[in-house]
């Protein structure tokens, strides 16, 4: 099925009403899309969607209102480390276009490497390094491939997370995200290198669905809640068991954020 056949099947259940934002919503995260009052439409029933195999995850595209907003929600992604394409997430993007989406918000959980950003804490995304050297428009034909990447984390997109965050009290910091393909975690070695190298938080996701939303045209900004001090850091254990035992630390403060900002008009 083309986007356009999956975007026809989805408004077909969930309402002719255009999407205006996408939420796509990372490890531990899934349940914000609970939250939106609409349809929710299992992956399987969306011919091409990724499985969304990650525990963690909520396999549901739910498209509904959020705080008066339109939106389509993705309680889980794919990531590269499942398949080995870079481009997982390219089919439900499209769909999100075809929907009317102008805009998209991802968030992620990640480990910090700034000892003034603790775990439970929330950054947003200034600007990311694809530190795996993957790229999801590899074999892409057209010279739309060329997608400048300046300013990919929409300036207007993080203002607006900013000030909703200010209005709630809520502490969110601003970095760099380094793309780090897994699913294996980081050596501390690793870290250090990156850590030289200008990051300031380090996931397994994201950076390739930024470069995707740029190449469709979509504004993208994100947040990522952190849920370990990086590998080397700290004594604390590094594990997945442990990123979905955390994650709820940072996901009250990310939802405060994410429902002012749709609140205050987006
Ligand atoms: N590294 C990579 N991905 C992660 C981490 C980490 O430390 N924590 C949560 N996701």
């Amino acid at each position: 099925m083309t986007a356009h056949d999956l975007a026809a099947l989805i408004r077909d259940r969930a309402g002719l009403e255009p999407v205006r934002m996408g939420l796509i919503l990372g490890s531990g995260l899934g349940h914000i899309a609970g939250q939106v009052e609409g349809t929710a439409i299992p992956y399987a029933d969306l011919p091409g969607f990724p499985h969304a195999g990650v525990s963690g995850h909520n396999p549901n595209l739910v498209v509904g209102t959020l705080e008066g907003v339109r939106v389509a929600a993705f309680g889980g992604r794919a990531h590269y480390y499942e398949s080995g394409n870079p481009a997982a997430m390219r089919l439900p993007l499209e769909v999100l276009k075809a929907l009317g989406a102008e805009s998209l918000i991802l968030t992620n959980a990640a480990g910090s490497l700034r000892t003034d950003m603790p775990t439970g804490s929330v950054m947003l995304l200034s600007d990311h390094i694809n530190f795996s050297g993957l790229n999801p428009l590899i074999g892409e034909r057209t010279d739309a491939r060329f997608v400048p990447m300046t300013e990919a984390h929409d300036p207007a997109l993080r203002a607006g997370l900013r000030d909703a965050a200010a209005a709630e009290g809520v502490h969110l910091h601003e970095g760099v995200y380094a793309w780090y393909s897994g699913p294996s975690f980081e050596t501390p070695a690793e870290i250090r290198a990156i850590r030289t190298l200008g990051a300031d938080a380090v996931g397994m996701s994201t950076v390739p669905e930024v470069i995707l939303a740029r190449f469709l045209g979509l504004r993208v900004a994100a947040v990522s809640v952190l849920t370990n001090m990086a590998a080397g850091m700290s004594a604390e254990n590094i594990s997945h068991e442990h990123t979905k035992a955390m994650a709820p630390l940072g996901a009250a403060k990310l939802e405060k954020i994410l429902r002012r900002f749709l609140r205050d008009g987006v």
